[in-house]
């Protein structure tokens, strides 16, 4: 079943009507097992928008394999949808459409325990109301508060409280009051508009759609009724016009169009626009949509906008109006949910993506975490799954953006992960860092290539990796011994020299090792532009700083070296007692034993060390260099 099956009869007709209908956004949360399939199926059960066919196989299937005995198992029926998913008959549905004849639903579909927070995260930031789903024989659980924390970084401002499976505990108020007074005391610092408790059985219905028989004692709304009521006017409208440019076209010969949909705001003909980035402005000629042109549109709509002028909008920036701008900047503050098992490290290099952009960032410092049993503010190095923390994020060009709490729309943003292309987290930004906006580049006259010239050479990187005893150091040594005769001006930065200073409050945890070579690649960059050719020699062991290392520099200027050198022949050569300590126990995160080491993937030189010299290993890098120089 998806969206076009979700209802019968003429679908046009059926549609009409629709739009007249407010709408109301919500998803379902909560721990695992609280019922949160069998309430969304109770809810399409009771809202008669399930197909017979599919009612009667439903009621069969429950007396075959459903875990409730005779009654109808509606865990079973949004299962089906989801097996009929994976099998790939229907079309992907995020989102499951349901309507009564108050109101129109959208009920954010998350399959899957593990990946809750991030469907969550991703799914969710339009939502106007979250249930909350509570089993009454649980109460209040560390999943309960995450989700219900989340919910309000998200911005939702309605919540039910689902007190579910109240039947197992005989419907019993003692056990519903004490659950929603745990649940008030926790919340009531989380900004909610509304928070609604229903004592609920999702399984047999109770309060679901119809007043309970069995609990006089509750006075409150049924669900479906207070999810048709819940006043949820939006305030999109009111807010400064935004439109991410999707596309640009050419509507007419002489006249590009930029299409979108407004995120926020309104926009007239006649209207004076400005391109977010660039701060070009002119006016909106035309506005046109699929069903005609308009005179005005409004947050929600899908537009072109012909502009009065010939003016430069890309996909990915933002018309604005012009006398409410968003920020534009390369720093900012931002609160952040990460949902991968690869924690987030300072330092590292993600893609971060909003609405209109798309770059590569790190975060620069973590501020802290929060715990969400307590909501204190805790010190954190990393952010781990399912944490939440606030954050200075830099991005590597500047981005368009709203506070959050102005914007849901151009105020979130998801970060990527470089290698795998996963989405890993979501955030919300709280305000631009002003620091950026006053620290300028200088310029300076004395160039690099003034620098290079007067020493008469290519300025290079030369980045060893390689285990511990690999034979980085030997190796670079080698070489910087051929260069130096050759009249060559290097210098050379070894991993164990660097830790006495520079580096020496950094320990062999993944972060402190992120941190350690974020900082050796800025050195070498600024020895690169001082002209020098620099031998980086660290074990380096993980791909994305190796690759944020490779980005600061020019094109050609950074050579990875892999000096390959097996685990067992390191061990063995254990030129520095080190492998016997950690092999004893006496080393923490030892790499290749305790750490992992990835291996490079397309270096510009892999070197096998067993059964060769170093001076012939440092020979063929010398060659590669005076190729390199030819070329130029
Ligand atoms: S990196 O992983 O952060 O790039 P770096 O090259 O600076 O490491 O330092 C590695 C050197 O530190 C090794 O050659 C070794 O002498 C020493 N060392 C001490 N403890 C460890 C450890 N746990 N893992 C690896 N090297 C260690």
């Amino acid at each position: 079943m998806n969206e076009l099956t979700d209802f019968s009869g003429d679908m046009i007709e059926y549609l009409a009507e629709q739009e007249k209908k407010s709408l109301l956004r919500f998803l379902t949360c909560g721990s695992v097992d609280d019922g949160k399939s069998t309430l969304i199926g109770r809810l399409l059960y009771d809202t008669k928008l399930i197909f017979e066919d599919q009612l009667a196989s439903l009621e069969s299937d429950s007396a075959k394999h459903g875990t409730t005995g005779a009654d109808i198992d509606f865990a079973l029926l949004v299962d089906g949808l989801e097996s009929e998913r994976e099998q790939g008959i229907t079309i992907d549905v995020a989102y499951r459409f349901f309507a009564t004849a108050r109101r129109k639903f959208i009920v954010a579909d998350t399959p899957g325990h593990e990946e809750y927070t991030r469907n969550m995260a991703t799914g969710a930031s339009t939502a106007d109301l979250a249930i909350v789903l509570v089993d009454s024989r649980q109460g209040i659980l560390r999943q309960t508060r995450r989700h219900s924390y989340i919910a309000s970084l998200l911005g939702i401002r309605h919540i039910v409280v689902a007190i579910n499976k109240i039947d197992l505990m005989d419907y019993s108020q003692e056990v519903y009051d004490k659950i929603v007074a745990d649940y008030l005391e926790f919340a009531k610092d989380l900004g909610f508009e509304t928070i609604v408790p229903i004592p609920m059985s999702a399984r047999y219905g109770d309060n679901v759609t119809m007043p309970s028989q069995n609990m006089p004692w509750y006075q409150g709304p049924v669900l479906l009724d207070h999810l048709e009521t819940v006043p949820v006017e939006s305030d999109l409208i009111e807010k400064p016009f935004r439109m991410p440019v999707q596309l640009v076209t050419r509507p007419n010969l002489n006249f590009r169009g930029f299409s979108g949909e407004i995120a926020s705001g309104q926009v007239a003909v006649g209207d004076t626009v400005t391109v977010a980035k660039s701060g070009q402005a002119s006016k909106v000629r035309q506005i046109s949509t699929m069903d005609g042109d308009l005179e005005r549109a409004e947050a929600g709509q899908a537009v072109t906008l012909v502009l009065d002028d010939e003016i430069e909008v890309s996909r990915g920036n933002i018309l604005v109006a012009p006398e409410e701008r968003p920020n534009v900047a390369d720093q900012f503050q931002a609160k952040m949910i990460w949902f991968d098992a690869d924690a987030m490290i300072p330092g590292r290099s993600y893609i971060l993506r909003t609405e209109a952009d798309s770059t590569p960032a790190t975060v620069t410092a973590l501020k802290y975490h929060v715990n969400v049993n307590t909501f204190a503010h805790e010190a954190a190095k990393a952010l781990h799954m399912n944490e939440v923390g606030v954050c200075n994020i830099s991005t590597q060009a500047p981005i368009v953006f709203d506070a959050y709490k102005d914007n849901r729309t151009t105020g979130n943003f998801v970060i990527i992960d470089r290698l795998s292309n996963k989405t890993v987290g979501a955030g919300m930004i709280d305000f631009a860092l002003r620091r950026a906006q006053n620290v300028h580049w200088q310029a300076v006259e004395v160039n690099k290539q003034a620098h290079a010239e007067l020493k008469a050479q290519k300025p290079a990187v030369l980045w060893f990796t390689g285990l511990s005893g690999s034979g980085k150091s030997t190796v670079a040594n080698a070489l910087e011994k051929i260069l130096h005769a050759k009249g060559k001006h290097t210098y050379m930065l070894d991993g164990d020299n660097i830790r006495h200073g520079l580096n020496r409050d950094l320990g062999f945890t993944a972060e402190d090792r992120v941190e350690n070579i974020r900082r050796v690649a800025e050195v070498a960059r600024l020895m690169a532009d001082a002209g020098l050719i620099v031998l980086v020699s660290f074990i380096s062991p993980f791909r994305s700083e190796r690759r944020l290392a490779r980005e600061l520099m020019d094109e050609d200027e950074f050579v990875e070296i892999f000096v390959d050198t097996p685990l067992e022949v390191c061990a063995e050569r254990d030129p520095k007692g080190l492998y016997k300590k950690a092999q004893a126990g006496e080393i923490d995160n030892f790499t290749g034993i305790t750490s992992p080491y990835e291996t490079p993937e397309n270096p510009e030189i892999h070197l096998h060390t067993v059964g060769h010299e170093p001076f012939e290993l440092a020979g063929r890098i010398e060659e590669y260099l005076s190729k390199l120089e030819r070329k130029d």
